[in-house]
C-alpha cells in the first residue's frame, strides 16, 4: 500500500502538518523538506500495529511515537523500544540473550522485561506477584499468543509450569499519539491463589544517562504542584494508599532526558486510569535501565483468584514528545477530550456556572438560593450549583450526610419551586451530593451502621465527623444508585457536583471472609464507576463534577466518567496560577473547574477581582462569590469578564494550550491558548509583583501561522503595541509587551486571524 505524501516546507513542520488535519502521519526528513505521509483511514489501522511472525517482534506507531517488543530465545517478552516514530519493523532486532555478569548481576536484571513476574533472578519492581496456596510463589512468564484486531493487541504470557495467564492489552490511539496498556491476569490452575502485586505496565526507558522526572504532589488546598528531580539509582514511589487518588500525588508522570524544556526535548509521560489505591515506582536500576512499573498500589493488597477467576488491571496510558513538555500535555488534553471525557469530541463546552457553597456554606434555603440565582442569571451564568445544606439534618457538618432527602424547613415545598425559577431564568440546575459518606448523626447510620467500612471492636476514626460507606458492598450501591437515581429522575438536574471529602482509614469489610476483605480496595471503585456508568446511562442530559475535597479524584479513570473536576478547594488566584499549572502538565483546561470567589483568601490575600477572574478564565469558568456583597462595579466588570470568556471559550477549551512562562520561575505567568483551527488565540498574563520598576518580559506567543495576520485585541489599555494588526511572524519572533505594574496585575489579550 502506498502512502499518499505531499511536502511541506520544513519551517511549518509539524504546526502546518496539524493545520492542515494530517495527524495520521509519519514524519521522514529529507533535505530542506519535510514530507509528511498521511495514511488513510485504513492503511492507518494496518499499521499502527506491524508483526513480523519470522522474528516475533511488534512494532506499534502513532503520528508521533513508536513502541516495540519481541520474544526472546528464550521465550520471555522483552521491550525493544519506546520514542519518535519508527516505519519499519523489519529494522527491529530479536533481543539478544544476556549473560550474567556475575553471580549476584544475573542476566534476568539487565534485560528489559515488558512485563516481568516475580520469579527467578529478578529484584526490581516486579508486573506480577503471586502466591500459590501451597507456599509457592515462583512466577515466570513466556510468550503463549497473541492477536491483533485493528489497533487492538492482545499478547498472552504464561507460568512455564501451571496454566497462570497474563494478557498484555495494548491500544494504540493512533492519530491521538497515545499507547494504552492494561493486564488480565487469569488463574487457570485447579487451586486458588492470591495476587500480590498487580501493575498495569512497565514501561522502560531507552538507554540513557541523564534522565529527569517530573511528577505532581502535594496536600489538600495545594494540590498539583510541579517538581523535575533528576533520576537516581533507586526507586521513587509515587503513589495513594488513601482510598482515592488523593491530593498528594497524582498518577501521571513524565521524563525527560534531562534536557527537555516547555517547548523542545523529548518527554515521555504516562497517567494511570485509576481512582482507588495506586502506586507508580520510578526505578533506575544498577544497570542504569529507568523502568516505571505502575497499577493498583501493592500496599495492603491482597486478590484472591479461585480458579477460573481473573483480575483486570486499570489501564495506563502513555505517550511521547519531541516538542518538550508543552508537546506532551497538549498531546494528553486532546486525547482526553477526544476519547477520555464522556461524549469525547461532541461533548459541549462547559458553561460558566454559579455554585453557593463560599456564599451560604450549609446555610442554603428556598429565598436565598432564589435571590442569588436572579443576580447569578444576570451575569450570563449557565448553570447554577447549590452545594451541601439542602438535605436532611445537614445545617453544619456534623450531621446528615447519607440522609438525601430534601430539608422540609429549607425547603417546604421541595426543590422544584427554585429549579422552575432557574430554569425560567435560561440556566441549568444542579445538585451538590456526597453520597459516598455518613454522618454518626444520620438515619442511614442509625439505620445501617454495618455499611460503613470497618474492623469490628475497633474505633471508626472520624474525618470532619464523617465515616465511609463501603461501596464495595453490593447492598449499598445499589442503595446508592436507588437515591441519586430519584434525584435525578424526580428533578430537572443537569449537574450533580459528586464530592468526596474523607480518605479511608479502618478499611474492613467484615462481612466476607478474612482472605475477600482486602478486595475491598479494587471493588470499591468498580462499584463507584458503575453507579456513574448506569447514572449516565439512564440520565443521559446529566453532567457530573468530581469534586474531593477539591483535587483529591483527579485521573483519568474518573474523567471517563465525568465532565469535569474540582481543582482545589484553593480559590486564592495567586495559588491558584502554580496549582493550575501543574494541572495542565496532565489534565485539559476543559476539565479543570475555576471559580472567581471573593477577597481576602487564603493567605489572608485580596487580589483584584480582574486579576481573579483571568485566572478562572483560563479552565471551566465558575463563579463562587457572594454576590450579596458584590458593588454594582463588580457585577459590572463580571458581565463583562463572562462575556469575553464566552467568546474565548472554544480556544481555552478545546485548543492547544502553550504556557509561556511559569509561576515557579517567574514574576509573571502568562499562557496561550490557541483554538484548533487556528482562528482565534488569547494570552493570560499575570504580573505577581513587581519589584525595581522593571517591565513584564515580552511576549513572544507561539503556535501562530506566521504567514497570517491577527487582530490583536486588548481587553483593557495594558497593551503596549497599538498596531490593530500584527503578523503571525511578528509575534512569535518579535512578541507582545503589556504594562502590568505592582502587585497582582493581569490583562489578557485576543486574536483573530484575518
Ligand atoms: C468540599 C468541597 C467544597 C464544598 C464543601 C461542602 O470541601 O470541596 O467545594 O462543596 O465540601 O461541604
Amino acid at each position: 500500500m502506498k502512502p499518499n505524501c505531499i511536502s511541506l516546507p520544513r519551517r511549518l513542520t509539524p504546526l502546518a502538518a496539524r493545520q492542515h488535519s494530517i495527524l495520521k502521519a509519519i514524519m521522514h526528513r529529507a533535505a530542506g523538506l519535510a514530507v509528511v505521509c498521511a495514511l488513510g483511514a485504513s492503511s492507518l489501522s494496518a499499521q499502527a500495529i506491524q508483526y513480523i511472525e519470522s522474528r516475533k517482534v511488534w512494532l506499534l506507531s502513532t503520528g508521533q511515537s513508536s513502541y516495540a517488543m519481541g520474544v526472546g530465545t528464550d521465550g520471555a517478552l522483552r521491550h525493544l523500544y519506546w520514542g519518535a516514530p519508527l516505519w519499519r519493523a523489519e529494522d527491529l532486532q530479536t533481543p539478544a540473550e544476556r549473560r550474567d555478569i556475575s553471580s549476584f548481576d544475573p542476566r534476568q536484571m539487565l534485560e528489559a522485561e515488558e512485563f516481568p513476574g516475580w520469579g527467578g533472578p529478578r529484584y526490581y519492581e516486579p508486573a506480577l506477584k503471586i502466591a500459590r496456596e501451597n507456599g509457592d510463589r515462583d512466577l515466570v512468564l513466556r510468550y503463549l499468543s497473541h492477536r491483533i484486531q485493528h489497533n487492538d493487541l492482545d499478547i498472552v504470557l504464561k507460568d512455564l509450569r501451571d496454566p497462570i495467564e497474563v494478557t498484555l492489552h495494548y491500544r494504540v490511539y493512533a492519530d491521538h499519539g497515545i499507547l494504552r496498556r492494561s493486564a488480565t491476569i487469569r488463574n487457570g490452575t485447579a487451586k486458588a491463589l492470591t495476587v500480590e502485586s498487580a501493575q498495569s505496565a512497565t514501561w522502560n526507558l531507552p538507554p540513557g544517562e541523564g534522565y529527569q522526572l517530573s511528577y505532581l504532589s502535594g496536600r489538600w488546598a495545594a494540590e498539583t504542584q510541579l517538581n523535575h528531580e533528576p533520576i537516581h539509582e533507586g526507586s521513587k514511589v509515587l503513589e495513594s494508599r488513601k482510598g482515592h487518588t488523593s491530593h498528594n500525588f497524582n498518577p501521571w508522570f513524565g521524563i525527560d532526558a534531562g534536557n527537555a524544556t516547555e517547548e523542545n526535548g523529548r518527554v515521555w509521560f504516562g497517567a494511570l486510569g485509576w481512582s482507588g489505591n495506586w502506586r507508580i515506582t520510578v526505578e533506575q536500576t544498577p544497570y542504569r535501565q529507568v523502568r516505571v512499573t505502575g497499577g493498583l498500589n501493592s500496599f495492603d493488597f491482597a486478590y484472591p483468584l479461585k480458579p477460573g477467576e481473573s483480575l483486570e488491571t486499570p489501564p495506563f496510558y502513555a505517550g511521547f514528545s519531541q516538542s518538550g513538555f508543552g508537546g506532551a500535555s497538549r498531546t494528553l488534553h486532546r486525547f482526553e477530550r477526544e476519547q477520555i471525557l464522556p461524549g469525547g469530541a461532541t461533548s459541549r463546552l462547559r458553561p460558566v456556572l454559579y455554585n453557593s457553597w463560599e456564599a451560604t456554606t450549609f446555610n442554603v434555603n428556598e429565598a436565598g438560593q432564589t435571590a442569588l440565582a436572579d443576580k447569578t442569571a444576570k451575569l450570563g451564568v449557565e448553570l447554577f450549583v447549590m452545594d451541601d445544606g439542602w438535605f436532611g439534618a445537614r445545617n453544619d457538618d456534623h450531621a446528615g450526610l447519607g440522609d438525601w432527602f430534601v430539608n422540609p424547613q429549607k425547603f417546604p415545598q421541595g426543590l422544584k419551586g427554585l429549579i422552575d425559577h432557574v430554569n425560567g431564568l435560561g440556566m441549568d440546575f444542579g445538585l451538590w451530593v456526597e453520597p459516598e459518606m455518613v454522618n454518626a448523626n444520620s438515619d442511614l447510620y442509625r439505620k445501617h451502621p454495618d455499611w460503613v467500612m470497618n474492623f469490628p471492636e475497633r474505633p471508626r476514626s472520624e474525618l470532619r465527623n464523617q465515616m465511609v460507606l463501603n461501596l464495595a458492598r453490593d447492598d449499598v450501591k445499589e442503595y446508592l444508585f436507588g437515591v441519586l437515581d430519584k434525584l435525578a429522575s424526580e428533578y430537572n438536574l443537569r449537574y450533580f457536583k459528586w464530592d468526596m471529602n474523607r480518605s479511608f482509614s479502618e478499611p474492613g469489610w467484615p462481612e466476607v471472609a478474612p482472605a475477600e476483605q482486602r478486595k475491598l480496595w479494587v471493588q470499591y471503585d468498580r462499584n463507584l464507576y458503575e453507579i456513574l456508568d448506569r447514572l449516565r446511562a439512564k440520565h443521559p442530559k446529566l453532567e457530573i463534577e468530581s469534586c474531593s475535597g477539591g483535587g483529591g479524584r483527579v485521573d483519568l479513570g474518573i474523567l471517563q466518567r465525568v465532565d469535569e473536576v474540582w481543582t482545589s478547594d484553593n480559590t486564592e488566584a495567586f495559588d491558584r496560577l502554580r496549582i493550575q499549572e501543574g494541572f495542565s502538565q496532565a489534565y485539559a483546561p476543559k476539565i479543570m473547574s475555576a471559580w472567581v470567589t471573593d477577597v481576602p483568601n487564603m493567605n489572608g490575600r485580596s487580589t483584584p477581582l480582574a486579576f481573579r477572574f483571568l485566572t478562572a478564565m483560563q479552565g471551566a469558568l465558575g463563579i463562587g462569590a457572594n454576590l450579596n456583597h458584590w458593588t454594582d462595579q463588580d457585577s459590572a466588570l463580571a458581565t463583562q469578564m463572562i462575556a469575553l470568556y464566552k467568546r474565548i471559550r472554544p480556544a481555552v477549551q478545546t485548543g492547544n494550550l502553550y504556557r509561556l512562562a511559569s509561576p515557579r520561575t517567574n514574576d509573571v505567568t502568562v499562557n496561550q491558548y490557541v483554538a484548533g483551527d487556528g482562528k482565534l488565540a488569547v494570552v493570560f498574563a499575570f504580573r505577581h509583583s513587581q519589584q525595581y520598576d522593571t517591565a513584564a518580559p515580552t511576549i513572544r506567543l507561539r503556535g501562530l501561522d506566521e504567514r497570517a495576520v491577527y487582530r490583536v485585541e486588548a481587553i483593557d489599555n495594558k497593551l503596549i503595541e497599538k498596531q490593530p494588526e500584527l503578523s503571525g511572524a511578528y509575534l512569535m519572533d518579535v512578541g507582545l509587551n503589556v504594562n502590568l505594574r505592582g502587585d497582582f496585575d493581569a490583562t489578557a489579550v485576543v486574536l483573530e486571524r484575518q
